[in-house]
């Protein structure tokens, strides 16, 4: 199957507005990608203040945000001429029939109602053949703001729609590697040494993903492109989540992974007075599933029988450390096990804890050490959090799913994978 097609993605399920375009040719077994444009525009710093996401907060700041990109995102891909309709702008009534659907589809987001109709409704339609947009899981008013955008892009440019799910973005996101390719002059001069990715594609089937985020922790069995099972999940707090909550035991910032990992680098466990020890939770059970929330829980009592912890920068490091440590040996265990009974080709990693060094290590030298002929697919660096070339990437290797018609696009805050 030849295929070659440009994709527009958005990506809003929680605190990040993204939009990628992407323009992907050859097949599915030997794909290109040239990434035209892949902007993020992160409100960690807003929420971190509250010390975690505010779902009202988030869905204001995406209504801000989303215009803006996308007008970044098409100059940069050099696909839309942006010229501006004035004729037909002028024209534009304001009971024209394409303006009072418009003001429906956006009726629940009116500032992103007046941004679009003054900045994009008079742009020609950009070269782009879908728009791909993450419909779900994440928090429902973020990802009502990214459907509601797709929606009337797609209404007024007549492109059709590819509802993606947030998960299969983090999934593939693990097969675009750098590619090395030297920087454009052009580009030197002007210091925009923009990240080129090329398409791993000596991916074979079956496939299992560790996808490990803030909402979720799940490992996905793959049988061929959009054949998912999930073999194994978290019955409680989600591996980003427990990090995130025992980063405020320990009086970290928001998001707490980052933290909890640059502290734990700074103990060295020969020099460390403190000698922590945490549980595996689940490590032996029979079954793929993962609770963190019992570690949690663990590390609120050691830091509450032993207050000596908290005082010193050491006493929270060696925490830090230990809890990692215990997360990432069950992650890693449990993926190898599966891999393993499985008979799998591939392991893929993925989702904002995909950025944890050790769980990146951890998984690669087990992957090398007790699987041969497994290859082990870890993100860049720059695509383990949000983001949404991912999302353009899932819509490339799913693109069955395309639905045509804007009216038949919904978001659903509890999407599952498959
Ligand atoms: O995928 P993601 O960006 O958003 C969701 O879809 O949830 O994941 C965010 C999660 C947060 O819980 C954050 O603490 C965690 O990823 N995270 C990390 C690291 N960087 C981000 N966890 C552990 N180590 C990290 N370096
Ligand atoms: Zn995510």
């Amino acid at each position: 199957m030849v295929c070659g097609m440009r994709i527009l993605a958005i990506e809003t399920s929680c605190d990040e507005s993204a939009i990628a375009i992407a323009e992907f040719s050859g097949t599915r077994k030997h794909p290109h990608i040239l990434v035209r444009a892949n902007i993020v525009s992160s409100q960690v710093a807003l929420h971190a203040k509250f010390g975690g996401v505010v779902p009202n907060l988030a869905k204001r700041e995406h209504q801000k945000n989303l215009v803006p990109i996308l007008l970044k995102a098409l100059k940069e891909s050099r696909l839309s001429e942006a010229k501006i309709k004035k004729q037909e702008l002028r024209t534009a009534k304001p009971l024209d029939s394409k303006f009072l659907i418009l003001d429906s589809i956006l009726e629940r987001e009116p500032e992103l109602l007046k941004r679009y109709k003054k900045h994009i409704a008079p742009l020609q339609k950009p070269n782009i053949d879908a728009i791909a947009v993450t419909y779900g899981p994440g928090l429902a008013p973020s990802l009502w703001v990214g459907v509601n955008f797709a929606r009337a892009l797609s209404y007024i440019w007549g492109i059709p729609l590819i509802p993606t799910n947030h998960m299969a973005g983090h999934l593939y996101s693990a097969l675009l590697q750098q590619n090395r390719v030297k920087s454009t002059k052009h580009e030197a001069r002007n210091s925009k040494q923009k990240l080129k990715f090329k398409i791993q594609n000596d991916f074979g089937f079956p496939a299992l993903a560790l996808l490990v985020s803030g909402g979720h922790t799940e490992l996905v069995l793959m049988r061929g492109y959009g054949k998912y099972k999930i073999i194994g999940e978290t019955l409680d707090d989600a591996a980003g989540e427990a990090f995130d909550k025992v980063a405020r035991l320990l009086g970290l910032g928001y998001p707490g992974g980052p933290e909890i990992s640059a502290l734990a680098e700074k103990c060295q466990v020969s020099s460390s007075k403190f000698q922590v020890v945490l549980p595996r939770p689940m490590l032996n059970s029979k079954d793929y599933n993962f609770s963190f929330s019992g570690l949690k829980t663990a590390v609120l009592y050691l830091l509450r029988d032993h207050p000596k912890l908290l005082r010193s920068k050491i006493g929270k490091a060696a925490v830090a450390k230990e809890f990692q440590n215990a997360v990432v040996d069950v992650l890693v265990a449990k993926t190898i096990r599966a891999a393993k009974e499985y008979k799998v080709k591939t392991i893929l990693l993925g989702g904002g804890v995909a950025a944890n060094h050790p769980l990146r290590k951890k998984l690669q030298d087990a992957a090398r050490e007790n699987l041969f002929h497994v290859s082990c697919f870890i993100p860049h660096a720059s695509l383990t959090g949000d983001n949404a070339l991912m999302i353009a990437l899932a819509a490339f290797f799913e693109k069955k799913k395309i639905c045509v018609n804007y009216t038949q696009l919904s978001a659903e805050a509890r999407a599952c994978l498959g």
